[in-house]
């Protein structure tokens, strides 16, 4: 399910692309993780898999740290962070946001980086990597490069914990706009992106990723000779149902019982293709038998 790259397309996947589009769009990815209650989910999943993984005192490389919310997060684990993104806007909203959370001081500095090249890093100078909301899906042909280098500054047995977009969940989530776009476009290409998860194969779509199955998450970790340690979709139950959900999350007390519930299922096996991204934990070295 490799993508081929249409790069004759107009979102062609570039850095210089990606880039802009983040530049662009950058109040927009400000509150994709608190408009609604897919994302307010997500936002919890992904927090609660923070937690689990990095340990206060930590030092974190933070890639793709857009407008700051995970930063907010690793600086209350008590981790010691060098934020880093494609994206020049970004880090500055990144900024803005961390300063104004009051947590500036858990920030080492701040950086543009990309995700398929930290030579700037030597290898194993921190104990976690983070890339959240999908640095990786933005990697495209260089994926595999990507996913080594997260893995290389990692020393042994710290941790890559990372998040990529979901290709049937996204399916799922989306579904009404995934039709209207092969009834524009003809199902062929709709079988495409299914096929690849290249976004790039949809002709003038402005944002493009490559969206990923769990099974092909897995086999990119392990390709990069690192084992999985955990793994979890970012929604289950969340994703419909949108009006009773409002109701739950209304009453505080059986909202949180609604998120620890979410929280165990979207880490079942079953349920890792089913939201809108697909979040893992993965250390260098083979498998040592947890996971
Ligand atoms: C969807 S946002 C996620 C922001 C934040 N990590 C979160 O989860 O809320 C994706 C971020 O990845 C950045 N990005 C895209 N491609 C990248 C690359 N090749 N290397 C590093 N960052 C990249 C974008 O600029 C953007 O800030």
């Amino acid at each position: 399910m490799r993508s081929t790259g249409p790069k004759d397309l107009p979102g062609d996947g570039s850095a210089e692309a990606v880039r802009q589009y983040y530049d662009r769009f950058a109040e927009q990815e400000e509150d994709r993780l608190t408009k609604d209650i897919p994302g307010r989910v997500s936002f919890d999943i992904h927090r609660r898999f923070l937690a689990r993984h990095i340990k206060p005192g930590w030092r974190v490389l933070e890639i793709g740290a857009g407008p700051g919310r995970f930063t907010v997060v690793l600086a209350g684990i008590g981790a010691q962070i060098v934020v880093t993104d494609l994206s020049p806007v970004q880090l500055t909203l990144n900024a803005e946001f961390v300063a104004a959370a009051g947590v500036d001081h858990a920030v080492e500095r701040r950086e543009v980086a990309d995700v398929r090249d930290l030579s700037a890093y030597p290898d194993g100078a921190f104990d976690a990597v983070v890339a959240y909301g999908g640095p990786l899906s933005y990697a495209f042909e260089q994926e595999q490069q990507a996913m080594a280098e997260l893995i290389r500054v990692v020393r042994p047995r710290g941790v890559v914990v990372a998040s990529v977009m979901s290709l049937w969940g996204t399916w799922r989530a989306r579904l009404p706009g995934v039709t209207d776009l092969e009834a524009k476009h003809g199902t062929a290409v709709g079988d495409q992106v299914l096929r690849t998860g290249d976004l790039r194969h949809v002709p003038g779509i402005e944002h493009v990723c490559r969206m990923y199955t769990w099974a092909e998450t897995v086999a990119l970790v392990t390709g990069s000779g690192a084992s999985v340690i955990d793994g979890s979709a970012s929604n289950w139950a969340s994703l419909h149902d949108l009006d009773f959900l409002a109701s739950l999350e209304a009453d505080p007390p059986r909202w949180r019982h609604f998120l620890d519930r979410e929280a165990t299922a979207c880490a079942a096996e079953g349920a890792r293709d089913g939201g809108t991204h697909i979040l893992f934990a993965a250390e260098r070295g083979p498998e040592r038998g947890r996971g």
